[in-house]
């Protein structure tokens, strides 16, 4: 169905970016375009129309699963690319979908994160041991890079049993370098200028992409030829496990593509949300004394703290970092919707079945409901009254439905285990007066974010 356009959403606010494209930074000029526009708005490049949604109750309306789907829009058909039948690029009425899905949601209950927290438990204490050495060497570490190094071994161990060693290495693994450029390639591709050459763009992201495949073929390889492959993780589930009504198991082809998926989606968003929080704490000292606080009624002095699945449940206060960091920065920005049938979104604007609309999260999570102040970060936000007063659609960081993101808790889990134990551990100091920039490649990261570390005592 052909997306909708100027012509056929009248009273729509239309921004032209043909004359600039969308640069690197895509997601923030919607932004800036939604500030000036309003929260309903059409973003043409080069003929191509896009309608971008921020306002609460047109998200409410799109989050309407009666009326609405996930769309696999142009950026998700790039990334189908590279991760095809995956459960994050699956077309909706696609069978490898609703399979997949069923086999694999009990391995992302509530209940399953204590299988996954001894692996996690296991990589922060990586994590750890690198940033001992760099605070004893006085060297700052890089944020970003290495929480993207812990999550990258926390999926591979956790999902698959794979150990990426990225604290071995002084560089990224070269599966995170190449899926990252498989990434901006996804992105890019969506500005390209009608009439130039991409051959040579195309060529190196068939590199990377056959690369990505083979990295995953050796992960698979490393489970089949074991006794393991019936292990109770994510692969030993898509190796063995059954589809409860039809019996039929995941196909080889299928397996691969959800093995890629799996480690994009379960890494690349989770570093960003926590070097987004780990950011704001360095800014805000209140903050960050109540984290701190948190942490130490659990461990005191501990130099070693053994935190435990349950403990993990009880960081409310940090929890609440996080969901404050994601309402600013969520850092999968965008998820699309589509009209089951020909209606009318919000009651004004038509939309024919297929039809779709793009809901831009970090301006809905700048709406009015926010308050007066929505820039301002305040984890107070995320206290249960506060939560019980808003409308459930005002904050969308995973998504919404059936298209949700299957791997919440364990991203959250991860996450907020982490954040306490290195508060608890590090003294924090923005050494370099850090500006935020955001890097964006289809995933919001705080660019070049560097934190000088010391050791702290609960006194500190
Ligand atoms: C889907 C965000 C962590 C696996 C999604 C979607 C969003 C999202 C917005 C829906 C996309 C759409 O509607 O097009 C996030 C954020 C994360 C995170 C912000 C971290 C803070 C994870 C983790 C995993 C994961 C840790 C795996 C372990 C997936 C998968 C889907 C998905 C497989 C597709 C689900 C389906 O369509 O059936 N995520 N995600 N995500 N996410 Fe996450």
């Amino acid at each position: 169905q052909n997306p909708p356009t100027a012509d056929t959403l009248p009273g729509v606010p239309v921004a032209d970016i043909s004359a600039t494209g969308p640069g690197g930074a895509p997601v923030q000029q919607a932004m800036d375009l939604m500030r000036e526009h309003g929260p309903v708005f059409v973003r043409r490049l080069y003929g191509r129309d896009t309608l971008f949604v921020g306002d609460l109750d047109l998200v409410t309306d799109l989050a309407d699963e009666q009326r609405f789907a996930k769309h696999i829009g142009p950026g998700l058909e790039n990334v189908r690319e590279f991760a095809a039948d995956g459960l994050f690029t699956a077309y909706n009425d696609e069978p490898n979908w609703a399979k997949a899905h069923d086999i694999l949601m009990p391995a992302f209950a509530l209940g399953s994160m204590r299988t996954y927290h001894p692996v996690m438990l296991k990589v922060a204490r990586r994590l750890i041991a690198s940033w001992d050495r760099d605070a004893r060497a006085g060297r700052p570490v890089n944020v970003p890079d290495d929480m993207t190094r812990m999550t990258l071994d926390t999926i591979g161990l956790a999902g698959f049993g794979y150990d990426f060693g990225s604290f071995e290495r002084a560089e990224p693994h070269p599966f995170v370098e190449s899926m990252v450029r498989c990434l901006e390639w996804s992105m890019t591709r969506l500005a390209r200028v009608p009439g130039q050459d991409y051959s040579v763009q195309d060529a190196a992201f068939r590199d990377d992409s056959a690369y990505l495949a083979r990295v995953v073929d050796d992960v698979i390889a490393a489970r089949t030829g074991t006794d393991q492959s019936d292990a109770d993780d994510l692969l030993g589930l898509m190796l063995t496990a059954e589809h409860p009504a039809d019996g039929t198991t995941l196909d080889t082809a299928n397996i691969r593509n959800q093995v890629i998926t799996f480690l994009i989606a379960g890494h690349e968003t989770t570093s960003g949300a926590m070097s987004f929080a780990l950011y704001y704490l360095a800014k805000h000292p209140t903050a960050l004394e109540l984290v701190q606080r948190e942490a130490d009624e659990l461990w005191g002095d501990q130099a070693d703290p053994e935190p435990t699945y349950d403990e993990v449940g009880r960081l409310t206060y940090t929890r609440q970092v996080l969901n404050e960091a994601l309402r600013l920065w969520p850092t999968a920005a965008v998820f699309s919707r589509q009209a089951r049938e020909d209606t009318l979104l919000g009651g004004r604007i038509p939309l024919r079945a297929g039809q779709s609309a793009l809901v831009l999260a970090p301006m809905l999570h700048r709406q009015p409901v926010w308050g007066d102040n929505p820039e301002l970060f305040d984890p107070s936000r995320f206290t249960p009254e506060a939560e019980a007063e808003r409308p459930v659609h005002a904050f969308k960081p995973f998504g919404t439905g059936e298209r949700a993101c299957i791997g919440r808790q364990f991203a959250l889990h991860e996450a907020t285990m982490l954040l306490a134990m290195l508060v608890h551990r590090y003294r924090l100091r923005d050494h370099a007066d850090y500006r935020l920039t955001v890097k964006e490649t289809l995933t919001l990261k705080p660019e070049g974010f560097t934190l000088a570390l010391a050791p702290r005592t609960c006194a500190d």
